[in-house]
């Protein structure tokens, strides 16, 4: 059986490279090497996932690809480009409803901070216990006197150092800002070496615990809310629910894929005219992950990047 497929196959292959030589000869020669460029992928893939199929499968082998299966795929790196926006988020709900949809959808209409700390948890957190990198940079007072947002996103919170921060600027400056907290709230794996003293329960760390106590403390509990999931997961549920950030901080994951996933999906949930931002741009690791990203992805948008202190921002207007 294996046999016989190895043989069908490698007349398979023998007949498109037939197929090739003919196709190379009869074209001039960049649009011939673009073409073979395209269907070499293309034969890749087809006979990748044909002989995967022969291992797992015992259905008789699919039958030889036609023409319009090849077209199918001549657009498979499109295909494979997941950040392609083929989306649309909901239209923006008003800011001043922002805080009670989430309350509705994530927290079961009940604000997280009603009857906190649970008794369990009392005794194993601090009063407060806050700490951050480059959370009190000057670049959030910037930007929020710049764009006085009513709706702040932020993407990577940790124990809410910056947050916190803005929720205070905000006060200041007499504006009416909702703070959203993206954050899984598990730290990283090994973060305990350095913050020994966070409690932990059955192995659940109580980051998100320690944040909101943070909050409690600062008197911030009416401003910021945490969103207490994957930033991925957020960032395409606040598309779908139509909640929209005019300053969005991204400062989570940073190695380069994390980045690049959150600073596209960010930018779908920045309102026009929104203010894009975050920190790391210079430190050691930044060439590889976030500077990286960030580079890439103004380039893309032809967007403008501007620096401030550490900090990297993208004007979308
Ligand atoms: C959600 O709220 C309703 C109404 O207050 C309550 O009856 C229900 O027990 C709550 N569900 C959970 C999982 O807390
Ligand atoms: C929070 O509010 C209380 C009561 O108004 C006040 O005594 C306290 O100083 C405030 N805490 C902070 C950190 O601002």
């Amino acid at each position: 059986m294996m046999k016989e497929e190895q043989h069908n196959h490698q007349n398979q292959r023998h007949h498109r490279q037939k197929k090739l030589e003919f196709i190379t000869v009869k074209l001039v020669r960049p649009v011939a090497y673009i073409i073979l460029l395209l269907l070499t992928y293309t034969l890749g893939y087809l006979s990748a996932s044909s002989s995967s199929s022969t291992i797992f499968s015992s259905s008789p082998p699919p039958p030889p690809p036609s023409s319009s299966s090849i077209q199918q795929f001549v657009n498979l790196p499109n295909q494979l480009d997941h950040f392609r926006v083929t989306t649309h988020c909901a239209d923006p709900v008003p800011s001043e409803v922002v805080r009670q949809t989430i309350v509705d959808k994530v927290f079961n209409s009940t604000s997280p901070y009603d009857s906190f700390p649970p008794a369990h948890v009392r005794n194993l957190l601090r009063k407060k216990r806050v700490k951050g990198w480059g959370s009190k940079g000057a670049v959030f007072e910037h930007l929020i006197r710049k764009v006085k947002p009513r709706t702040i996103v932020e993407v990577g919170t940790f124990l809410g150092a910056s947050a916190i921060h803005m929720a205070e600027l905000t006060r200041q400056l007499g504006l009416n800002t909702q703070i959203l907290c993206v954050d899984d709230f598990r730290g990283w794996p090994g973060f305990r070496d350095r913050f020994k003293d966070i409690g932990m329960i059955n192995g659940d760390v109580l980051l998100l615990h320690q944040f909101m106590q943070n909050v409690v403390y600062y008197n911030a509990t009416e401003s910021v809310l945490p969103v207490p999931f994957t930033t991925g997961a957020v960032l395409e549920k606040l598309c779908e629910w139509g909640i929209f950030g005019d300053l969005i901080e991204v400062d989570a994951g940073h190695d380069f894929n994390s980045a690049w996933s959150d600073i596209n999906r960010a930018y779908r949930i920045l309102r026009p005219g929104g203010v894009l931002f975050g920190h790391d741009y210079f430190t050691a690791a930044d060439d590889r992950g976030v500077r990286r990203a960030v580079t890439l992805f103004a380039r893309i948008h032809g967007l403008k990047i501007t620096l401030d202190g550490q900090h990297w921002v993208i004007n979308s207007s």
